[in-house]
């Protein structure tokens, strides 16, 4: 099969796809095939349904209508539906960090029994950050007054989100210049749901540069305020052995998968999985033990920092159940198909929702708050050991690969021996010619994680440093990128680099909210070379993306200076004038740009070319 034929280039998903048409299971393939041709309007964004004067279509060819009802052109349209991705992206990655904040502020007034500050150095250093005084006070009542400062940042007291002041100086005055420093993270996605309401703001450019401000309260907010807090909560990750693919799941131990995004729930189960007194229930039940896996980025969450192995990543969701030797999925929210319940009803597999905001056909709906989520979990995976005695055919078809997870922007630094110079040094001297953070989802449009290994690859190949989060640091993971060994598949000078430092070709970052640990680490390069961000050897890169909040992701990395490569086209299409300010204009605005190239080989050539315009700038290989 030729790759754009081909379902999936991972030997677990095609294995677990077939066993799942044999147990005639539905799956996302089926029902994208099922929806085809899918509409053209609304690829194009050309499609309006804001008010309902409308709906309302705008007919590309030039013969039918050409505005909406209201007079709202293509580019009106265009703009609208994209700053509305944007918009509700961003409420996404923020809500989840608004979760963690919340807990912070539960646990100061002893309202959250079980979790705790793992990391009293980096709370000081956020408190430090907010203008919290840490002298002479306990940990419980600093992390009272941060919480309280960072929900300031997600309302309209401030003039600008307090973790703005993170990116280099030069960035800031970009920002400042053109109207787009954001100035709070709630205020933000609410002024863009306004803007596009019908007859407010009409004018394409002001509508998208308020899509760059919402995302960018996004990315310098909202999202890194859900990845500073989970550190505080959970710890700092640093690099720990692991596994993944669907391998990881066990014949002879309770399988519990967690699915979703927010750690606030997976912890406390991974937590449940180790209590002595659950353990010794499972042995009498007739399991080894009790194994947590992930899927999605609350798995992620744990890899990171407890080393918690990952069976698959988006388009395995609902693969993995068809292993049948899952007892129990745990969700909580974020990019859960709505179909996995119907699914798992083929299956013996416990299903349980976990969130007040988000409850799915076919779950058991177990909420957790701050307050119970301790009991909760011993309460839940009691059940999950209560079904393995309802196991019927188990189906693993492959064994699991090893991988290092767990790379903080901390630790990255801490393996340079304290400082960036060394990499700085590397990429100066060319042996390192750059690096790309790779992000992102799975899309059925493309063969599953095709796009996300061909392209890393081909940039590792090239003497590229590879960073990734989300989805994107499954497939890598499984494609075997992520042992010392996986050296021997970079270019000369990125294996005698990463070979000298005992770390793979392309280091995992996290889960989606921690692509905020990229804008920190490009901080911290352009500051060490007294530049901007724009002016670096990087790019990041969604090649399988699909989902609002990827849109946000993108959005915040070219506002904040990093070209970024997108694999599927987003729905512009439908306007000229927006295809052109995002794949070139926005170069004078914020000095970086979108490129859209669904074939990855295609995309490392651009992606590698972008690196070596950026080099020459800086006069590095003159
Ligand atoms: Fe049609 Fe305008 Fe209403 Fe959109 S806002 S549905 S284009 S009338
Ligand atoms: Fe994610």
């Amino acid at each position: 099969l030729t790759p754009d034929k081909q379902i999936s280039i991972t030997s677990d998903g095609i294995k677990l796809l077939k066993k799942a048409k044999e147990d005639n299971i539905e799956t996302v393939w089926d029902r994208h095939d099922a929806q085809q041709p899918q509409c053209g309007f609304c690829e194009m964004g050309l499609s309006c349904r804001i008010c309902i004067m409308g709906p309302c279509r705008i007919d590309p060819f030039g013969e039918g209508p050409q505005t909406g009802v209201c007079g709202a052109d293509a580019d009106i349209i265009v703009a609208r539906n994209l700053c509305r991705m944007i918009a509700a992206g961003a409420a996404a990655h923020s809500d989840h960090g608004r979760d963690l904040v919340e807990v912070l502020e539960a646990i100061s007034e002893g309202k959250a029994p079980g979790y705790k500050i793992r990391d009293e150095a980096k709370l000081k250093l956020l408190a430090g950050e907010y203008g919290v005084e840490t002298k002479d006070r306990d940990a419980l009542s600093i992390a009272g007054d941060l919480a309280h400062s960072m929900m300031e940042d997600y309302g309209m007291r401030r003039k600008k989100v307090n973790l703005v002041s993170r990116a280099p100086i030069q960035r800031q005055k970009v920002w400042e210049k053109v109207g787009i420093t954001p100035r709070g993270i709630d205020r933000e996605t609410s002024e863009m749901m306004h803007r596009t309401h019908m007859g407010v703001d009409n004018n394409w450019q002001s509508l998208l540069l308020q899509g760059l401000r919402n995302a960018l309260s996004d990315g310098w907010g909202g999202s890194m305020i859900a990845t500073e807090v989970s550190d505080i909560l959970f710890g700092v990750p640093s690099p720990k052995p692991t596994m993944v693919n669907a391998g990881v799941l066990k014949e002879d131990q309770v399988n519990i998968v967690v699915h979703g995004h927010n750690p606030v729930v997976s912890e406390m189960i991974s937590l449940a999985c180790q209590s002595p007194e659950l353990l010794e229930k499972a042995k009498k039940l007739g399991a080894n033990g009790i194994n947590i896996a992930g899927v999605c980025c609350t798995g992620n969450e744990l890899l990171m920092r407890r080393g918690i192995q990952m069976a698959g990543n988006h388009l395995m969701t609902e693969l993995i159940l068809s292993t049948g030797a899952v007892d129990m999925m745990i969700v909580d929210y974020q990019c859960i198909m709505p179909s996995i319940g119907k699914v798992a009803s083929s299956y013996h597999t416990r299903m349980i929702s976990t969130s007040d905001k988000a409850k799915f056909p076919g779950m058991e709906h177990h909420e957790f708050h701050p307050d119970n989520a301790q009991k909760k979990a011993m309460t839940i995976v009691e059940m999950a050991i209560e079904n393995f005695a309802n196991r019927k055919e188990l189906f693993i078809p492959v064994k699991p690969q090893e991988a290092v997870g767990g790379f903080s922007v901390e630790t990255i630094i801490n393996a340079l021996g304290g400082t960036a110079d060394p990499l700085i040094d590397a990429i100066k001297q060319g042996k390192i010619r750059g690096a790309v953070g790779i992000v992102g989802c799975n899309n059925p449009k493309i063969t599953h994680d095709y796009g996300h290994v061909t392209l890393t690859r081909r940039l590792i190949e090239n003497d590229i440093l590879v960073v990734d989060t989300g989805c994107v640091s499954v497939a890598n993971a499984k494609a075997g990128f992520k042992v010392p060994s996986a050296i021997e598949m970079a270019g000369p000078g990125l294996k005698e680099i990463c070979g000298a430092l005992g770390i793979p070709p392309v280091l995992h970052l996290g889960s989606c909210v921690d692509n905020v640990r990229i804008l920190v680490l490009v901080s911290a390069l352009a500051n060490a070379l007294g530049v901007d961000i724009s002016d670096l050897p990087v790019a990041g890169s969604a090649p399988e993306w699909y989902s609002e909040k990827a849109v946000t992701i993108g959005v915040y990395c070219v506002a904040s200076g990093i070209t970024t490569h997108l694999g599927p086209m987003p729905p512009v299409t439908g306007s000229k004038n927006i295809v052109e300010l995002l794949t070139s204009g926005l170069d004078d605005v914020v000095g970086a740009t979108f490129k859209v190239e669904p074939d990855p080989e295609k995309a490392a050539l651009l992606i590698r070319h972008h690196i070596e315009k950026k080099r020459a700038g800086l006069g590095l290989d003159a």
